[in-house]
């Protein structure tokens, strides 16, 4: 429900000087409609997750097994909260199945993230700046994550090439932070856009990462550009003296 709401906001600023009076466009028509008619966003409402994203997160996670409990995730870009609320359950970070290990999850963004128990967010927190990586590494156990989930995205600009450019550059920030906080053998699950950049995206996670590949699971839109690269199997980088 937060990410329609945010996406519908983003879709306000985007169309008001296309807007009849009174009225709604025919683009914000087409997008109330395939809302209305669109199975995950039913379901997400139906298992009160806070958007239709987590059903990305759950199908990845089911075909990998990327969350175990005791893990501790990092989830970059996590408004309104949707791939917490997943992590938070499958780490076990709530402690709700006390015969398993206990989880951690901490949750970044530029914007503010509604509290979730059994997750600690970093709101108003660019997960590009250092000062993030800082606290991050204050946050987690001995300072490691087993893995860095990340949907970020900016908001579109309309022009695609841009847009995409952007992505790729905060994806690429994510390997400087993987240096700080990801522990050897661990995984990075990122969004991107497809387009020019992508092949130097993966070729930079490449070196690093002993397994990378490109998904595109079922629930995100067919029309949509979006792909994640799963990096898995990291070697940290010996530091030089
Ligand atoms: C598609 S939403 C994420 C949805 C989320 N995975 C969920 O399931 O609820 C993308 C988010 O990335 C965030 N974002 C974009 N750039 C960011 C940055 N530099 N640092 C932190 N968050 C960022 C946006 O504010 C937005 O909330």
């Amino acid at each position: 429900m937060w990410c329609v709401s945010l996406q519908r906001r983003h879709f306000h600023s985007c169309l008001c000087l296309m807007k009849n009076v009174g009225g709604k466009t025919a683009a914000e028509q087409r997008w109330l409609t395939r809302q209305r008619k669109d199975p995950y966003v039913k379901a997400s409402h139906a298992l009160n997750f806070r958007c239709r994203s987590a059903f990305k997160l759950l199908e990845i996670d089911d075909k990998f097994r990327l969350l175990q409990p005791g893990h501790s995730v990092v989830d970059c870009g996590a408004a309104p909260g949707a791939w917490s609320q997943v992590a938070v359950h499958r780490v076990n970070s709530t402690g709700t199945d006390p015969e398993l290990p206990r989880g951690t999850v901490v949750g970044i963004d530029l914007l503010n993230i509604p509290a979730l128990d059994g997750a600690h967010f970093l709101s108003s927190h660019d997960v590009t700046a250092p000062p993030t990586h800082a606290k991050l590494q204050e946050l987690l156990p001995k300072g490691q994550a087993h893995i860095i989930l990340s949907d970020m995205a900016p908001n579109a600009s309309g022009f695609r090439e841009m847009d995409h450019e952007r992505l790729t550059t905060m994806c690429l920030s994510l390997i400087d932070l993987a240096e700080k906080i990801l522990q050897p053998g661990g995984s990075l699950l990122c969004k991107y856009w497809d387009g020019f950049f992508v092949q130097k995206l993966q070729d930079n996670l490449s070196s690093v990462f002993g397994s990378v590949r490109t998904l595109k699971p079922h629930a995100s839109r067919k029309d949509s550009a979006e792909r994640y690269f799963l990096a898995r199997m990291y070697k940290k980088p010996v530091k030089k003296k």
